[in-house]
């Protein structure tokens, strides 16, 4: 995990001792890059201690939710936005299907956001082709479902098993192709538990996968 962690700042150690060269100073063009490349470095580190962060408060027992009222069909709308330039940069498709007539739950929206983003994030990162992912909420088993459903690379049944695992990470052949520290389906596991709620899933390999969300809906 440390690796993960060091890349990131190492780069950005390099990055802005370039910065503070004279001749790059007189060439805005070379300047704007090495900014590019600490302001997304820094990003990804953002992200990562994000990961770490979220994922230290469930193992210490520490997280108390804030309940407040939560129309998922509005807040999937809200997220997405954050995800269309990076699809639409991939010349991928997100679809929407809110066909919940009964969308409101209680929650902890900024868990709630996190779930998302995560099990969005997976959709985009593990995918092996031009991704189409699929939003649903639908109200089923007297509650609401939400799904959101790739045409990445699938996981075996192996795999499956252990998804939800802390630090799991499907092995793959070629060697941190992707980056990650295998918390984020932990996370959204342990999430979905103290909301009382429910997560499935359903894959194969080479066609894709469908996490699905099980909330009650707010009485
Ligand atoms: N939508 C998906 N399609 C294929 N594989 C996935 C998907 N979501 C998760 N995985 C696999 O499950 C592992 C664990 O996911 P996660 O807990 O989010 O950790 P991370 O993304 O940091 O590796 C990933 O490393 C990946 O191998
Ligand atoms: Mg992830």
């Amino acid at each position: 995990m440390t690796h993960e962690f060091k890349t990131p700042i190492s780069t950005i150690a390099l990055a802005s001792d370039v910065l503070m060269r004279d001749d790059i100073i007189q060439n805005p063009e070379r300047l704007k890059h090495y900014a590019t490349i600490i302001s997304e470095e820094n990003q990804r580190l953002k992200n990562q201690v994000e990961s770490v962060l979220q994922v230290s408060q469930i193992d210490s027992h520490k997280i108390a939710l804030n309940l407040v009222e939560i129309d998922m069909n509005q807040l999937i709308q809200r997220i997405i936005k954050n995800f269309e330039p990076r699809i639409s940069e991939l010349n991928g498709k997100l679809e929407l299907h809110l066909d919940a007539k009964k969308s409101k739950i209680e929650g902890d929206e900024i868990h709630i956001t996190n779930i998302l983003y995560n099990l969005l994030d997976n959709a985009i990162k593990y995918c092996d082709k031009t991704p189409l992912i699929i939003v649903t909420t639908a109200n089923k088993h007297r509650g609401l479902e939400i799904s959101v459903k790739d045409n990445g690379k699938g996981i075996s049944k192996q795999s499956q098993k252990m998804i939800f695992e802390k630090f799991f990470r499907v092995p793959s052949g070629n060697l941190h192709d992707v980056k990650g520290f295998g918390l984020g389906l932990f996370y959204v596991k342990n999430m979905m538990k103290l909301h009382k709620g429910k997560i499935t899933l359903q894959s194969s390999i080479g066609v894709g996968t469908m996490f699905t969300l099980w909330f009650h809906n707010k009485k």
